[in-house]
């Protein structure tokens, strides 16, 4: 399989690859947005793009808020395009989102990119050129500069955005913010984060090649990556998340529902560094086992630095032994951990956070009468279709998503370059000590 070749590409390449079409189309000030959504009787017309896999999901969500309407579906495989139109007969279809957003103009309100992560930033770019509010699946995109370029534009245009960690808005995780934001373990100066999935490949370069199935627009599906031809079970469905081209392995899938809630609660803003421990680098897979270390600058919740360390595939941990905490945080060492989950070491005790389930704080004795506070849990998906309307904020806004994602992103940059601190000046956008990781923050966008 060929390689995305690393190149620095240029703001206006960016433009022109997600959205040739869609920048001839007028952008439409936020308040005349707001008037035509008030002249089409209060409805919200969505248009999303992936409509199979989470998609289909997310499809199903946004459409049971009684102001949406499906305008439009897009979806490079005929058959899942199929089945959701099967749901919403009265959409347009499409299989190129760059035509759907420019013949559909002022026809639709707000646009859901649900595709595999190397399609997230040109299409929710190309929908934001055009004005539209956009809900984006996690992680934000494929690549650091791209969530840095996302972030940007939505602030430029003052446009609604949110990102598709729909946990965030559980009653869980919200109560845990508010348990460390409250000061319930005191300033942390640890957090550490893991996942047993394996979304990585260490194998050979992929030498079966097939004609894609019919139902599917290979081109389309490719987009922006590299050409190549099409392999069975390699690609798609789901089956990109584990290459380098096209995923962001089991640290940009599950870390960055896994960071979200110390990320949210800490404040945290850029990282200093990230190191990586795992295996040489292949270019093709991410890896299958993988420890990232980061180190955050203190915020008003944290020890003088706070260091976060992400553990994932066959390096999880299974017991808290593992994590080698400090004795005073009193966490028995034979104490089983969740396959998936956070701990937070604080001044005054440990918090412990399973995905997704109540928190258990340490030592237990310590906080056997402490009262958790009440919390009511949101809907992520309606809260972005509410706020479209002007009726409610967004949670996960590409202002709050776009750095999370850039943090997480260096990390799987740090994977190309095991056992070395990438230092990292965030303003600058810019791997400080190694000049080769600055290639891999963006890549050449292939014309499609
Ligand atoms: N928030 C969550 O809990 C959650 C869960 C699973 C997946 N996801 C995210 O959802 C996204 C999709 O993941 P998935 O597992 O559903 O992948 P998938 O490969 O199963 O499905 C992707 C869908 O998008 C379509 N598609 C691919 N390229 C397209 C393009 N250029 N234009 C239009 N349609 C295109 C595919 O045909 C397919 O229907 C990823 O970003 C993933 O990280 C989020």
């Amino acid at each position: 399989m060929p390689a995305r070749t690393p190149h620095v590409v240029s703001r206006r390449q960016f433009l022109q690859a997600g959205s040739a079409a869609a920048a001839a189309i007028a952008v439409p000030s936020l308040r005349a947005a707001q008037a035509r959504f008030n002249s089409a009787a209060g409805k919200l017309r969505t248009a999303h793009v992936g409509v199979g896999g989470m998609g289909g999901a997310d499809l199903k969500s946004i459409s049971t808020h009684a102001s949406v309407e499906v305008a439009a579906l897009c979806d490079v495989d005929a058959d899942r395009l199929e089945a959701a139109l099967k749901l919403h007969p009265g959409a347009q279809t499409f299989r190129d989102y760059r035509e759907m957003i420019a013949a559909l103009g002022d026809k639709v309100d707000a646009v859901v990119v649900s595709t595999p992560d190397h399609t997230h930033a040109p299409a929710a770019h190309a929908a934001m050129q055009a004005g539209k509010p956009v809900y984006c699946q996690k992680p934000l995109t494929h690549e650091v500069f791209e969530a840095r370029t996302l972030r940007e534009l939505a602030e430029k245009k003052g446009l609604v955005t949110q990102m598709g960690i729909q946990v965030h808005s559980s009653a869980i995780y919200r109560r845990a913010v508010q348990m460390i934001q409250a000061g319930v373990i005191g300033p942390v100066s640890e957090v550490h984060a893991w996942s047993n999935k394996n979304w990585g490949y260490d194998g050979e370069a992929f030498t079966k090649t097939e004609a894609p199935p019919k139902s599917l627009e290979w081109n389309l599906w490719l987009g922006t990556a590299a050409d190549r031809p099409f392999s069975p079970g390699v690609y798609h469905p789901g089956q990109w998340r584990k290459l380098v081209d096209f995923g962001t392995g089991t640290l940009g899938d599950m870390g960055v529902h896994i960071f979200d809630t110390p990320y949210a609660a800490l404040e945290l803003t850029f990282p200093k560094w990230a190191k990586t421990t795992c295996r040489t680098p292949t270019a093709i897979g991410h890896p299958e086992k993988n420890i990232v270390e980061y180190e955050f600058p203190q915020t008003k919740y944290t020890a003088e630095s706070l260091k976060w360390k992400w553990y994932d595939g066959a390096l999880t941990p299974t017991t808290a032994a593992e994590l080698q905490l400090p004795a005073s945080a009193g966490v028995p060492g034979d104490f089983k951990l969740p396959g998936q989950g956070s701990l937070f070491v604080g001044a005054e005790g440990v918090m412990l956070l399973p995905h997704v389930a109540e928190p258990t704080l340490f030592p237990e004795k310590k906080f056997a009468d402490y009262k958790r506070p009440d919390v009511e849990a949101g809907n992520h998906y309606h809260e972005f279709v509410d706020a479209c309307l002007g009726k409610a904020k967004t949670s996960a806004s590409f202002a709050y998503a776009g750095p999370l994602t850039e943090a997480l992103l260096l990390g799987v940059v740090a994977n190309r370059f095991p056992d070395t601190k990438l230092e990292w000046d965030a303003a600058a956008l810019k791997v400080t000590n190694v000049a080769e990781a600055n290639k891999l923050l963006r890549s050449e966008y292939r014309k499609f």
